[in-house]
């Protein structure tokens, strides 16, 4: 027996992580947390900073660079549909050289990932835009949006075939010293088939996925919602069926969702739209969510879907 004053004394308690370790990893690039700002949802990520603190995010992808400028599709360019939006933006970007010359510089002061989305309607064009990047400071790491029709195979998307798929992240590799994300598009028949192609070719990261082609009706004027008919499906309707790395995450539990199913990080996107702080917000919701779940490392989540 142990006398009263043993009973009655406070029993150690385990030593309480002071914080939620947010870090997670990329491939080579290592990131504060795994929060991301998706591409074409948060602009240059410059015209954001008044509103969101940057460095609170664990990256940024910003809108797809091409070789020129481009003043993208017909109006009206985004519909809101149940759970989600279509969007035919049809690839507006100020091009390479002005986004090297007028947003990098400032974007460069912050301390998160700074990714660029590069796309072509040729490899040539590809491999072009990456090489105006190598000379420039401040980048993480490129994304290879592969969901853009090749001109030169009749207008077939480089992700709907994985000999394209091959082909293009082939010439992106071997221009790129940076290491290279491969964004792939969800709507062909075997995902697989393109994620093994492009990482065959050397891709350092998958990013699963671009958004699902759509059409939005008006019923009254009987026409496309849409300047260019059809567009993109993004948003939470999309989140049980993309399911790793990006597509439709709002909330915490959505990120953990991407996580233990195998995402090493997540891209948010269309949450944007209904608030410009929304990734900014789900740093500081995860880093609650993980203490509420007590995990104090966020990493340990990855692949941890139990059977
Ligand atoms: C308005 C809009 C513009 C987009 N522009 C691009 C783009 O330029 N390049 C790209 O790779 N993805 C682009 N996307 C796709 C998103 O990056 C993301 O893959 C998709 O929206 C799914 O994520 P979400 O459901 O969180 O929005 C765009 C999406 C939207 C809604």
């Amino acid at each position: 027996m142990s006398s009263p004053e043993a009973v009655s004394a406070p029993r150690p308690r385990p030593a309480e992580p002071t914080h939620v370790d947010l870090r997670v990893r990329v491939g080579t690039v290592a990131l504060e947390n795994p929060i991301i700002a998706a591409s074409g949802t948060f602009g240059y990520g410059v015209e954001f900073a008044p509103l969101v603190n940057l460095n609170h995010l664990g990256g940024l992808v910003v809108k797809g660079l091409s070789i020129e400028p481009m003043a993208g599709a017909a109006s009206p360019r985004i519909c809101e549909t149940a759970s989600g939006m279509v969007n035919a933006i049809g690839l507006q970007n100020i091009g390479v050289r002005a986004f090297v010359s007028e947003k990098l510089p400032e974007l460069r002061r912050f301390k998160t990932a700074i990714v660029a989305n590069v796309f072509g309607k040729t490899i040539t064009e590809y491999v072009e835009v990456i090489r105006i990047l190598e000379d420039a400071e401040g980048l993480a790491a490129y994304e290879l949006n592969i969901s853009c029709p090749n001109v030169e195979s009749g207008g077939i998307e480089y992700s709907t075939d994985p000999k394209l798929t091959s082909a293009v992240v082939s010439a992106a590799r071997q221009a790129a010293k940076r290491p290279l994300w491969v964004k792939l598009s969800p709507s062909i028949g075997i995902i697989a088939l393109t994620a093994k192609a492009a990482e065959a070719e050397g891709a350092d990261a998958l990013v699963v996925a671009n958004t699902f082609p759509a059409l939005c009706i008006d019923g009254h004027i009987r026409k496309s919602r849409l300047g260019s008919t059809t567009g993109g499906l993004s948003g939470a309707a999309i989140k049980p069926i993309t399911i790793i790395g990006l597509g439709g995450i709002e909330s915490p539990a959505d990120v953990a969702e991407y996580m233990l199913a195998g995402s090493s990080a997540v891209e948010v996107g269309t949450a944007h739209f209904v608030d410009p702080r929304a990734s900014e917000k789900l740093v500081g919701g995860l880093e609650m969510w993980c203490r509420y779940e007590n995990i104090f490392e966020i990493s340990t989540l990855r692949g941890a879907l139990r059977e």
